[in-house]
């Protein structure tokens, strides 16, 4: 898409390998051209616009966030009387998190990680923490290339679910033990710390799909190793004082993002087509909103979904109406 506008003649400030400065500077850049409506994905241009470009906030009709951890934000936000614009929470369509995150993350996750390592999946014992979207479409892939996979938790709803989908739960303190192969996608820091890499197995791989660099204790991993060499791109080589190897992808940023191509379009199709449709909502009725975060309408997430399905060429079956009239008239019988 970015390739796309570029070619068009929008400015687009973005390349891989960016620096934190080099973040910061394309943000600022793309608020230079006063925006009307701001699309983020990860927030960080709605909190720069309400933090050091405060500037800018005036124009702002409203704005619309991609992802899970800057929804969660945002909502507090909005909550706390803090945030200065409506936003729309695209990441909460069904359209959006149910596809995007389950199948899009799931699958460019494992691709990440075997191009950093190039390990076999099938034997290995898989880590992932949290099960949410993207931790239960890793699951299901890793599992399907022969993983023994285990998942850690903090919520009592999704680790029962992993437990009942047949997966093993655990803490991760039991699970840094014996697992071969590490991936957190959580939101959440600190998920991997001092003590899980002091118990890990020689050749354990650790990698991130949640948020940012973050879930990885990267600070942690540096105070325990006696060396540290890159062994191939994206793939760092810890050494531990008693000879213990951790292998690092992609200094814990999102490894699907960083060591392989990130979600298909043929995912992100719907997602985008939230934040188009979000935006448009915004421009029509935003300055008649609260400074608060929105969700996507039902209607919005069945008509993207008609609309994909009729993409993929795949039929649908209407209800007929003494159907119809079965399902809303309370006073038929059973
Ligand atoms: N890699 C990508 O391209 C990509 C795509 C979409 C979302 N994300 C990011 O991935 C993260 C997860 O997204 P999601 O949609 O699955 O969110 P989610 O809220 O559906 O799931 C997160 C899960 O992590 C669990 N969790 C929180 N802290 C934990 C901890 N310390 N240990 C174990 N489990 C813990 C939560 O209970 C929850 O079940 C977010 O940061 C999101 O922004 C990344």
């Amino acid at each position: 898409m970015a390739a796309w506008l570029a070619r068009e003649g929008y400015p687009i400030y973005a390349w891989h390998g960016q620096s934190v400065e080099d973040f910061y500077w394309c943000i600022d850049k793309t608020i230079d051209a006063k925006p009307t409506l701001t699309l983020d994905d990860g927030a960080d241009l709605i909190f720069r616009v309400h933090d050091a470009r405060t500037d800018a906030l005036e124009g702002v009709i409203g704005g619309t966030e991609e992802t899970t951890t800057g929804v969660h934000r945002l909502r507090a936000m909005g909550e706390a009387g803090q945030l200065k614009y409506p936003v729309i929470a695209v990441n909460d369509a069904i359209t959006k998190w149910d596809f995007d995150n389950v199948h899009g993350t799931g699958q460019s996750t494992l691709d990440g990680i075997l191009r950093s390592t190039s390990v076999l999946f099938a034997g290995k014992t898989f880590v992932i923490a949290g099960y949410g979207h993207c931790g239960k479409g890793l699951a299901n892939r890793a599992r399907g290339m022969g993983s023994n996979v285990i998942i850690t938790e903090i919520d009592p709803l999704a680790a029962l679910k992993a437990h009942m989908d047949g997966f093993r739960v655990m803490k991760m303190d039991e699970a840094a033990v014996v697992g071969d192969i590490f991936c957190t996608a959580t939101g959440m820091v600190d998920v991997l710390v001092a003590r899980h890499f002091e118990s890990m197995k020689d050749g354990a791989i650790i990698s991130n799909t949640g948020h940012y660099d973050c879930e990885i204790n990267i600070e942690d991993l540096e105070g325990l190793a006696t060396s540290v060499r890159t062994i191939r791109t994206d793939n760092e080589e810890f050494t531990l004082a008693d000879g213990r190897r951790i292998y690092l992808l992609a200094r814990g940023r999102l490894v699907n993002l960083a060591a392989a191509e990130g979600h298909p379009s043929e995912v992100m199709d719907m997602s985008f087509a939230n934040q188009f449709l979000s935006l448009c909502r915004l421009a029509a009725e935003g300055e008649g909103y609260d400074n608060l975060v929105y969700d996507i309408s039902h209607q919005q997430d069945s008509e993207l979904a008609a609309l994909k399905l009729s993409a993929e060429g795949k039929g649908l079956d209407v209800l007929t109406a003494e159907q119809k009239s079965y399902h809303e008239d309370f006073s038929h019988g059973t």
